[in-house]
Parts: C-alpha cells; sequence; structure tokens
C-alpha cells in the first residue's frame, strides 16, 4: 500500500514557501512482496516490446549529447496522426510535466484551478507549486464528475479547469454531451485542460474523446501519454495537443530539455503500424480483464464503479486501511485513499486470481461497515 505522509517542518535554516514546506511528499509505496504483484501505479503489465527496447537502445549510443529540445521529431508523428501543426503539439517528460507546465503559464497567486474530486493526486500538488488556489468539486454519487457544479465554481479569478476522463482513481468517464455543454458553459477565455492519460482503454461510445474536439475550441487543451497503454511509464513522454499559443506559453514554464533522446526514441517506436497494433491488442487484453473482474466484484457485492481505464475503483470506506492491508499481506499492492477507496490496477492474470479470492473473503466484513 502507498502512502502519503504529511512534510515535518524541521526547522529548514531555509526560509521556505510555507504552502510548499507544508505538502505532503510523496512516497513511493512498498515494493511488492516476492511473488506478488504492483498493482498501485496503473502501469501496463506487459514487457515493453523488443523493437522499442532495440530504438532505446540505440538511442542511448548517443547519451553524451543532449537531446533536441523540442522533441521536433516525434511531435511531427503526433502532429501528423492528429491532423493538426507541429506548433499545436507539446511533449513533456510525463504528462504530468506539461500539466505542471499549463498550469503554471495560466495561474499564479490569487487565481483558482478548478478540478473535481476526487481525481489525480497530483493536481492540488501542482497547483500550489504555481502559486494558485485549488478549488476541489466533489464527484458525484456514483463517483463521477459533475461538470454543471464544476462549471457553477468557475468565478472571475479562475484560470484553468481540469477534467479527468477516464477519472483516476475511480475509473468513471464524461460523456461527449457533458463535456460540450460544460465548455459552452464556461467563458472562452478560461483554459480547460482534458486529462485524457487512459482514453485508449475506454470502449464507452458515449465518452469524450478529446481527438474529436481538435480545433473546435481555442481555450482547451488535450493531455495523453506514454505512460499507460503504450507501457512506457519508465521512459517519461506525455503530450498535449492545443492551441499553439497556449502551448508556446506552456513552453516558456518548462524545464528545458525534459523529453530525452532515448524517450523520443521509444515513442517513436511505439508509433511504429506494427508495434502500435501489438500495444493496442494487449490494450485489449487489459480491458477485457479490466470488464470481467469488474463484473465480478460486482457480483461479489462490491459497488465498484463502472470502469473505464486500466483499474478498478472499490468504495471500501472505513475498511480502507484493513482491505488494502489485507490484499498487501496475500502479495498485492494497491493504493489506498482512506477513508475513501482503494484504485487496484489491472494487472497480471494471476493478480486478479489472487484479489478476486481475498475481496471475495473480505465483502461481508465490508458490508457491514457500509451505512445502509
Ligand atoms: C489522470 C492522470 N493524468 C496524468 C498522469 C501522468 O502520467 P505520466 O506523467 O506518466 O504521463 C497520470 C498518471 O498516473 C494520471 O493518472
Amino acid at each position: 500500500m502507498e502512502t502519503v505522509t504529511a512534510l515535518e517542518p524541521k526547522g529548514a535554516s531555509v526560509r521556505l514557501r510555507p504552502e510548499i514546506a507544508a505538502l505532503p511528499a510523496y512516497r513511493q509505496g512498498r515494493p511488492a512482496p516476492a511473488h506478488g504483484y504492483k498493482l498501485s501505479s496503473n502501469e501496463n503489465p506487459f514487457d515493453p516490446l523488443p523493437s522499442v527496447i532495440a530504438a532505446v537502445g540505440e538511442a542511448a549510443t548517443h547519451i553524451n549529447r543532449y537531446p533536441d529540445a523540442s522533441a521536433l521529431a516525434l511531435r511531427e508523428r503526433l502532429a501528423e496522426r492528429f491532423g493538426v501543426t507541429t506548433d499545436e503539439v507539446l511533449v513533456g517528460a510525463g504528462s504530468v510535466s506539461l500539466l505542471a507546465q499549463l498550469i503554471a503559464a495560466a495561474a499564479g497567486p490569487g487565481d483558482e484551478v478548478v478540478y473535481s474530486w476526487r481525481s489525480f493526486e497530483a493536481y492540488p500538488g501542482l497547483v500550489t507549486v504555481a502559486g494558485a488556489t485549488s478549488v476541489p468539486v466533489r464527484n458525484r454519487a456514483d463517483h463521477s464528475h459533475d461538470l454543471d457544479a464544476l462549471a457553477a465554481a468557475v468565478t472571475d479569478r479562475t484560470r484553468v479547469a481540469i477534467v479527468c476522463s477516464p477519472n483516476n482513481p475511480t475509473g468513471t468517464i464524461v460523456t461527449a454531451a457533458e463535456f460540450e455543454r460544460f465548455m459552452s458553459g464556461v467563458p472562452g477565455d478560461l483554459l480547460v485542460l482534458l486529462d485524457e492519460a487512459y482514453i485508449e482503454f475506454v470502449r464507452d461510445e458515449a465518452s469524450i474523446d478529446g481527438r474529436t474536439l481538435i480545433g473546435r475550441y481555442p481555450n482547451l487543451v488535450i493531455l495523453r501519454t506514454f505512460s499507460k497503454a503504450y507501457g512506457l511509464a519508465g521512459l517519461r513522454v506525455g503530450y498535449a495537443v492545443g492551441p499553439a499559443p497556449i502551448l508556446d506559453a506552456a513552453r516558456s514554464t518548462a524545464i528545458p530539455l525534459g523529453v530525452t533522446a532515448t524517450a523520443s526514441a521509444g515513442a517513436i517506436a511505439s508509433l511504429e503500424p506494427d508495434a502500435e497494433a501489438e500495444l493496442l491488442a494487449r490494450v485489449q487484453v487489459v480491458t477485457e480483464r479490466r470488464d470481467r473482474l469488474r463484473a465480478e466484484l460486482v457480483d461479489q457485492g462490491w459497488p465498484v464503479p463502472a470502469a473505464h481505464g486500466n483499474f478498478v475503483w472499490l468504495p471500501t470506506g472505513a475498511d480502507t486501511v484493513a482491505v488494502a492491508d489485507r490484499l498487501f499481506d496475500a502479495g498485492l499492492v494497491t493504493r489506498a485513499f482512506p477513508p475513501e477507496g482503494i484504485r487496484v490496477s489491472v494487472g497480471e492474470e494471476e493478480s486478479v486470481e489472487t484479489l478476486l479470492r481475498i475481496l471475495g473473503e473480505l465483502v461481508p466484513v465490508s458490508q457491514e461497515g457500509r451505512p445502509a
């Protein structure tokens, strides 16, 4: 189980920004025990493709040189695929870097950033680092975003709205209709970030797909990543597609040379037709495994919301720590968010069997603790 512990102000000898010193320190979770499974970071359980390893290895023979600062070769591939110019594509060291850059470009002290909550745990920290103020808006009872409430939370001070679909950690999607209504209800000068880190796992046709919105809204940027579906979490590459003036501003807030040549090479190799076909076939395996896992959990009595990413959400409430500990003892490292629930990544097939066995034993205990 991964934990987040408050940073103790240890009487540092320098004057730190108090809001930064008070941020929860990110602690990477316990490693998976021997013969166990790491289901805590929504990683791809498949080994990298040999062609991708070869491309990364080739690029590694030049690591005495700096990479191309703008990662043009990768941006060209992405621009072609999205039907945009290379100025309308920005790549970063993971989409979390791009989130940081975009938030910093638009929001500073006195400004607000709205997002639904619970959502991706990085959002609050990134907003604080930018000097801005978070305005979290509660998810609906079914764990999905309440976009009408999100739009209603936008004020004169709001500079950025973040929409996460599928939502980490609850797995819910925003529909195309909901998103379009949201866009028409917020000011045109508000930067909207559509975080689609898990879009490749979506099979619901009602879902929003940022690709269909490209070129339609001058205030919308979509964010995607090679970390999940493409299995390159360790290389750190993500990308944004959106209007050039917004991405130019985000370029200005970046730490230069964040995307290494090895990362670009791995991403480009993953987009080669044969490689991509194989990667997307793996995504299909994961989505089928996810759907079966969710259906069996629902049969067991767990109120798991429809899962659209490569993970499922267990609303364990007050039992969260106890259930996560029990799973850990069985060799499954999950991500617990007490007192709300546990996010479990869809990993290796064997991990699913263990998960179902343990959770099947725990349902009655957990149901007792749940309010009627
Ligand atoms: C919703 C969401 N957005 C963005 C990211 C960032 O991914 P990366 O920085 O690896 O591209 C994650 C990673 O877990 C995520 O869950």
